[in-house]
């Protein structure tokens, strides 16, 4: 019989067995135990190796005409040995290779096309740390929706998104990917994420699988080097870097990802403890976990597997399902059943949760659901997505400083602007821009001010590059900034220098940029410097803060970037980010952020210079700007705060509120936070700990009361294998920085 003919009746006679019809298609939640029940029939018919096949994930690349896959991976396909692909997108890329599973294969099991869909697919939002720095998880479950609705109507069923590892150390590129520094910030964007690209459906064409990322402590790396070592004692595994992952876990995330580090001298990818003990057993996760690129063979230099084929049997009895790029799983598992070493139970459980997800997604339906051109065509670069993309690259700016009023801009005035970014479409998008466009889509912030600004009041200087010692440029410059009446520069970071494998040990502005900032300041002296800035970290800026008049920090917001940092430049969006990070005064720091610990010899506040104090002798401890600063056009006071008691006990609500006024001249959005201090613990807590969150927005004069609940729930730390709530004295306030004095306290009985 012709081999597509019979595939043909094989997949037929399983779409009977296993009652696959669109009626199934009911809610994600509701259809574990149906598709259990086809699963089980599934996998009665499948050999050992065609088990393993599912657990095994390769990769395409990509050319000018598009996907492109070799032929030993295509081969792998057509023998049923491949579960997964990544890299491989479009209609046209993905519906061949699906076609090759589905007719060419024995079962005909239909493929998973994964992505890093981090910060948009075609259209792209600002980079994650940015986003973060809106606060807005209404706008940033709204961004991973349309990255969804864009990667899905190309073919990909599943993102390896979202990176929820907390970090504190500027140095590490990758801190550019996820939501900064703070545990309740993270956690909570981590679910909104989860919810954009999985929607409330799994079953709709137009809903990805999400996948947290990295488990665990992939941001705690030393020195902030890339992949290096992460040795964290309890206290600050439970308390600080496990708790986004569990709110993805709790917002129903389908798929986690594997760390390259090791964590307490175990690669993650080997790690029992965290995958066996807490991922599943503890928090009853039933998705499936893929290594991350190679990891498996990484246990080999770990020096933590002696071969890969040992390593091939650290990684499946640690629970990890599937393996991305490692070829240990096909070469190694089934020779590891044969001899005994590895129990089939492990992989029959591997292959039945990829299934499952298979299920889920509709794909036994019909797998070529992803894969409709006239989708690919009317959705990507959808007018209101860009129009999106646009509105959170202005939510996601931060005003860092703004001395008298220099922003927002007049558009009466003339301006030069000068520097690397200004006319800018490739760095723009930022790094892990999945399918962006680097060579013209993005807009730059020259074209964005063009919407504001007729051509005759703008002038332009590139003045250097952004990397390199030129500064040959550099009188241009100054001959421009003279002519103008303000002066805007666009500063910042070549897109790839955050991002994977982009750890810097110097953390200032790259090349000669902040020579440039002070040649044009010495040359005009007297006029406004506004500094725009484009990056993927925390940058040490502190001579840019004394030679700049006002700094907007823009990180690299993306494909309608230039339109939306305009929007705020000229008061269009009154600026109300706040940041998801600490900005260090000096690299020597580091780590620094928000909510450290007290120590034994703090520094007096009536004498920061007293001797033998937990002190530098050189700078302040104190960073440049803090987690959640940020400036607005206008001011906001904050008065009348409340508690509704001194005393709770264990089962009250504590209900703390504040009324905000707009003080100032423009409306405005605010982002009031709510921070705790737990004074006395059986293990030592933070000086501050945001607790809550509110975005609210005031026309100018207005008044709002912001009401925040607290339960014992919100108290709650883990000390010595379980989370314990204790009871005490507990500091409270409601505020729009994390730089504040608490000013009023409760007791939990
Ligand atoms: C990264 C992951 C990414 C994977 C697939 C790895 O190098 O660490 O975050 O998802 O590649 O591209």
């Amino acid at each position: 019989m012709n081999k597509l003919i019979k595939s043909y009746i094989v997949v037929l006679f399983l779409m009977v067995l296993t009652g696959c019809n669109k009626a199934n298609n009911a809610k994600s939640k509701e259809i574990v135990t149906p598709f259990n029940a086809q699963v089980d029939s599934l996998m009665a018919l499948m050999t050992l190796q065609e088990k393993i096949g599912q657990t095994v994930m390769y990769s395409g690349g990509w050319s000018i005409t598009g996907p492109t896959v070799s032929s030993n991976n295509k081969k792998f396909i057509k023998e049923g040995n491949v579960g997964a692909m990544l890299n491989v997108y479009s209609v046209k890329g993905t519906r061949d290779l699906q076609k090759m599973a589905v007719e060419e294969t024995r079962l005909g099991i239909p493929l998973l096309f994964g992505y890093d869909v981090i910060h948009g697919f075609k259209t792209i939002f600002p980079i994650n740390l940015g986003l973060a720095a809106s606060w807005d998880l209404e706008d940033i479950e709204k961004g991973s929706r349309i990255a969804a609705e864009e990667a899905s109507a190309e073919g990909i069923h599943w993102t390896f998104a979202p990176m929820v590892d907390i970090a504190r150390d500027p140095r590490w590129g990758r801190i550019s990917e996820g939501a900064g520094e703070d545990v309740y910030l993270g956690s909570e964007i981590a679910k909104a994420y989860v919810k954009g690209f999985q929607g409330n459906d799994l079953s709709k064409y137009n809903t990805i699988l999400a996948c947290a990322k990295h488990f665990v402590g992939y941001g705690a790396a030393q020195a902030g080097r890339d992949y290096h070592t992460v040795n964290m004692g309890d206290d600050e595994l439970q308390n600080v870097y496990l708790p986004p992952f569990k709110a993805s876990v709790n917002a129903g995330v389908e798929t986690f990802m594997t760390a390259f580090n090791e964590v307490n001298g175990v690669p993650a990818t080997g790690n029992k403890f965290i995958f066996r003990d807490i991922l599943r057993d503890q928090w009853g996760f039933n998705g499936f976990v893929v290594t991350d690129y190679t990891a498996i063979n990484e246990l080999v230099m770990h020096g933590f597997a002696k071969d890969r084929k040992h390593a091939t049997e650290l990684a499946i009895k640690a629970g990890i399902d599937q393996d991305m790029m490692s070829s240990a799983n096909r070469q190694y598992l089934e020779e590891l059943v044969n001899e005994g070493k590895v129990d089939v139970k492990l992989i029959n459980d591997a292959c039945r949760r990829i299934l499952l997800a298979k299920y889920k997604l509709g794909l036994f339906d019909d797998p070529y659901r992803y894969c409709d051109e006239q989708r690919e065509k009317a959705i990507v670069y959808k007018p209101e997505f860009l129009e999106a993309a646009r509105h959170s690259a202005a939510m996601c700016s931060v005003l860092l400083k703004n001395d008298d009023e220099s922003l927002p801009l007049n558009t009466n005035q003339s301006i030069a602007l000068i520097g690397p970014l200004v006319k800018d479409k490739e760095n723009i998008i930022g790094n892990w821009a999945a399918a962006g466009d680097r060579k013209g889509k993005a807009i730059s912030i020259y074209e964005g001010i063009q919407e504001y600004l007729s051509n005759s009041k703008i002038s332009f200087a590139k003045g250097c590059e952004i990397e390199g010692k030129n500064d040959n440029d550099f009188k241009d410059a100054i001959n421009v900034a003279r002519s103008a009446d303000k002066v805007v520069m666009v500063l910042g970071e070549d897109y790839d220098m955050s991002g994977e494998a982009a750890s810097r040990t110097n953390i200032k502005l790259p090349g000669r940029q902040t020579d440039l900032i002070k040649a044009i300041r010495k040359a005009v002296p007297n006029k406004k410097i506004i500094l725009v800035l484009m990056n993927g970290r925390p940058l040490d800026l502190s001579e840019e803060d004394t030679l700049a008049d006002a700094i907007l920090e823009t990180w690299f917001p993306g494909t309608s970037g230039g339109y939306g940092v305009a929007d705020v430049l000229f008061g269009k969006y009154n600026p109300s980010g706040k940041l998801p990070v600490t900005f260090p005064r000096t690299l020597g720091q580091i780590p620094i952020y928000y909510n450290m610990k007290n120590t034994g010899r703090p520094i007096p506040p009536n004498n920061p210079k007293e001797d033998y104090k937990s002190n530098y002798i050189d700078v302040p401890n104190t960073p440049l700007y803090p987690f959640g600063h940020g400036l607005s056009y206008t001011t906001f006071k904050y008065s009348d705060f409340k508690l509704s008691s001194d005393i709770i006990n264990i089962s009250d609500t504590l209900s703390v509120s504040s009324t905000i006024t707009n003080t100032g001249d423009y409306d405005g959005h605010e982002i009031v936070q709510l921070y705790v201090h737990d004074k006395v613990g059986s293990i030592t807590r933070p000086v501050k700990e945001l607790k809550g969150f509110q975005k609210i927005f005031l026309k100018k004069g207005e008044s709002k009361e912001v009401q925040f609940q607290l339960t014992s729930k919100d108290l709650e730390f883990y000390n010595n294998k379980a989370f314990v709530i204790e009871s005490g004295d507990f500091e409270v306030a409601i505020t729009g920085t994390s730089n504040f004095d608490f000013q009023h306290a409760f007791k939990l009985e």
